[in-house]
């Protein structure tokens, strides 16, 4: 399994690693079974998954939720749990309750927090001396939305560049293990990454971080509309689901489906079973959702 001492390493080897967001049971075992080392239950989740506006409604009972379900799916990967907005704000003892429960409630390794500062910085101190490995994240922080006039390239400046420095570095000092930055210019990306000795993740921070995180729907092509510069997609997957549900629809009307080989008979015999997906009599006459 995955550790943090083996995020660590793969900075001190120069190995460069991919992180990738997971929500759900099904998905979090597609990227555990592909080798991904990070997966990360983002609050992002609100969004792509529940439909929410910004990160800002998700609460902490629908994360803890999600993460079981991503728990059950995986069996390599690091697991991180995404701290919501407001579950850590308010106090210290805040912060480690939800921590607390991402690990013993969500099966989570580790969590992350939003922002820099007097009280993220003494969360962070906190949560690493109790056990609990906390990944930061700064730069375009989306629980911040309102305070950064919307989701907007942040570190332009001298001034903010070296302000978002200042707090990885304060990060680094309380026992960060890694820290994303997110929505900066790429030289910040690297300058970043060159002056922590904590790997930093990248998502629109350029090529000089020691990873890279994309959320599960983008780099799938499963959201619409006009995927923001820093995402790649490496698949049209709502298309392709689209296009399907139609097949299945059309063939629904039709009376094409189901056919022969998607049929039990009464008297037991084995079904008749296609060249192209043999199976034994006893196999497709279970009764099973989401086989396999
Ligand atoms: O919520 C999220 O998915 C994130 C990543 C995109 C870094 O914070």
């Amino acid at each position: 399994m995955t550790t943090v001492l083996d995020v660590q390493r793969f900075k001190d080897e120069h190995r460069r690693f991919a992180v990738v967001t997971a929500y759900d049971y099904l998905s979090a075992k597609i990227l555990d079974e592909a080798g991904i080392p990070i997966l990360l239950v983002g609050d992002s989740l609100g969004m792509v998954m529940l439909g929410y506006p910004t990160t800002l409604q998700v609460t902490l009972d629908e994360m803890i939720h999600h993460s079981k379900a991503v728990a059950r799916g995986s069996r390599q990967a690091l697991l991180v749990g995404d701290l919501p907005f407001m579950s850590y704000h308010t106090s210290v003892e805040q912060a480690i309750a939800s921590a607390g429960r991402f690990l013993q409630e969500g099966g989570m390794h580790a969590v992350k927090l939003e922002g820099g500062g007097r009280h993220m910085v003494e969360i962070t101190r906190r949560l690493t001396e109790l056990g609990i490995p906390v990944m930061g994240h700064l730069g375009l922080t989306p629980q911040s939305v309102h305070q950064m006039g919307g989701f907007k390239v942040q570190g332009k400046s001298q001034a903010q560049a070296a302000r978002i420095l200042a707090d990885a570095k304060e990060l680094e000092e309380a026992g960060a293990f890694s820290v994303v930055l997110e929505g900066v210019p790429s030289e910040l990306g690297t300058r970043i990454t060159q002056a922590l000795h904590i790997p930093t993740i990248g998502i629109g921070a350029g090529a000089g971080t020691d990873g890279q995180v994309l959320v599960y729907h983008d780099l799938l092509g499963l959201t619409s509309g006009k995927a923001p510069k820093f995402v790649k997609r490496y698949a049209n997957l709502a298309e392709e689901i689209g296009n399907a549900v139609q097949r299945f629809a059309r063939d629904v009307a039709s009376g094409e489906f189901p056919g022969t080989e998607h049929t039990y008979s009464a008297n037991g015999a084995a079904p008749a079973v296609s060249a192209a997906a043999p199976a034994s009599a006893g196999d497709r006459d279970e009764v099973k959702y989401g086989a396999g």
